[in-house]
Parts: C-alpha cells; sequence; structure tokens
C-alpha cells in the first residue's frame, strides 16, 4: 500500500505537489493523468524517494521513501520518463541489476524476447546507443522481470512502435492481479482495459480520483 498524507513538494517557491492526499492499494491499477506540468512525475519520484517534501508523509508499505529508500525500492520497479545516459554494455547493464537489485538475468532475457527487442546482437553495446524504443524494450524488461509488487511507468510507451505497445500491453494483462502499477500516460484508451482506477491532476493537486 502507498500512503500519500498531505504532500507539498515546492520549487522555486511554487507548490508542484500541493497537499496531495492519495491512499493506492495492493492491487490498485490507476491511470495518473494531466496536464504537461501538472506535478505527475514530481509525485512518483517523491513516492521513490528521489525528493524530500516540504510537508507531508509519504509511506510505501509503512516505510519511509528517504529513510528506508532501500526497502523501499526493493518493492518497486520503475520506468522513468526519459531513459538514463547509461554507459553500461547491456551485458554490464545485467550483471548490474542482478547484483544490485536481485533481478534474474534469464528473466530478463526472457521479457527481452517478449518485447522483441534483439537482445544478444546488442549486448556489448553501450544502452545510451540504443536506439529510443530499443532503451525503452530493455528498461521494460528489466522491470518486469524484477518481479516486483510495485510497477510505476512514467509514459512508458512514448517511444514504442505501435507493435511493441501492444507487446507491453499484452504482457502487463499476465501480470499477476495482486502487483499495484501506476501508469502516467496522456493516451487513456490504451490502458482503459488494465486499470480500475483514475487519478487526474492539476496544478499540484489531485482534481478527480475515479474508480471504475
Ligand atoms: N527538479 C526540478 N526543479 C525545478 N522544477 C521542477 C523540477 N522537477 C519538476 N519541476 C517543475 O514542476 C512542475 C511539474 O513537473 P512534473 O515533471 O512533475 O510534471 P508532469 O505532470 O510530469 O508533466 P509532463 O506531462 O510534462 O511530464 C513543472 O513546472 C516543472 O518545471
Ligand atoms: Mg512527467
Amino acid at each position: 500500500m502507498i500512503e500519500v498524507c498531505q504532500a507539498t513538494k515546492r520549487f522555486l517557491d511554487v507548490n508542484v505537489l500541493d497537499g496531495i492526499d492519495l491512499t493506492i492499494k495492493d492491487g490498485d491499477k490507476i491511470a495518473l493523468m494531466g496536464p504537461n506540468g501538472a506535478g505527475k512525475t514530481t509525485l512518483v519520484r517523491s513516492i521513490l524517494g528521489f525528493y524530500h517534501l516540504d510537508s507531508g508523509s509519504i509511506r510505501v508499505n509503512g516505510a519511509d521513501p528517504i529513510k528506508e529508500r532501500q526497502e523501499v525500492l526493493r518493492h518497486i520497479s520503475f520506468i522513468p520518463q526519459t531513459p538514463p545516459p547509461i554507459k553500461l554494455s547491456l551485458t554490464e547493464l545485467m550483471e548490474y541489476v542482478s547484483k544490485s537489485s536481485g533481478v534474474n538475468k534469464e528473466y530478463i532475457e526472457q521479457e527481452a524476447k517478449k518485447m522483441d527487442l534483439a537482445l544478444e546482437k546488442n549486448l556489448s553495446k553501450p544502452f545510451f546507443k540504443l536506439s529510443g524504443g530499443m532503451k525503452q524494450k530493455m528498461l521494460i524488461s528489466i522491470a518486469l522481470a524484477k518481479r516486483s509488487d510495485i510497477l510505476i511507468f512514467d509514459e512508458p510507451t512514448a517511444n514504442l512502435d505501435p507493435k511493441a505497445r501492444e507487446r507491453f500491453y499484452g504482457l502487463l494483462e499476465g501480470l499477476d492481479p495482486k502487483v499495484t502499477t501506476i501508469y502516467i500516460t496522456h493516451r487513456l484508451e490504451e490502458v482503459e482495459s488494465l486499470i480500475n482506477r483514475k487519478i487526474y491532476m492539476d496544478l499540484g493537486k489531485v482534481v478527480e480520483d475515479e474508480r471504475i
């Protein structure tokens, strides 16, 4: 469970998060929507402990994302809006996530195959030299291979071609229903069949929270 209580985050005197209250239950599948600059990415980055809140609190399964960061991150797979400029080759990257987060390399290979990423051909290539869509496929493969209880995707399909999008959503349909998923998206129609809850943010506030 994720509990966000009166979360406020200021950047340059602007409340980018402005007193957000949210309870996300285990198994919730959420589309998090709202205009550019609404605070969606800031909210998920706060859940991941990237930012100190100015006031309020966040708990992930009872743990504080700042003080108990490792414990919180152990449960979460996160795909960022922009892929990080990782210099490691794919082989090195797999080695790294397997050592640092206990992600099974064989699972990564399996997920990559399902995402139609030609992993073997690119093993020695640095991550940052992959195409945008290939980066996304690699991050998706790692995220799913981690077998987390919480998945957070920040516009994961932006760089994917239509076939890859279909594959991605097909994989998500096959997940354990107990997995909690947050999709930040501007395309509700893509995730509509996967979600039970729609949350709209604007100007740092939750303006609509609808269960369907
Ligand atoms: N690290 C930062 N430093 C300063 N301002 C920031 C920082 N991160 C975000 N902001 C500001 O906070 C506001 C909300 O940004 P955020 O990235 O959370 O929006 P978003 O809802 O994810 O938008 P988008 O749909 O464009 O991804 C924006 O005005 C942005 O400029
Ligand atoms: Mg964003």
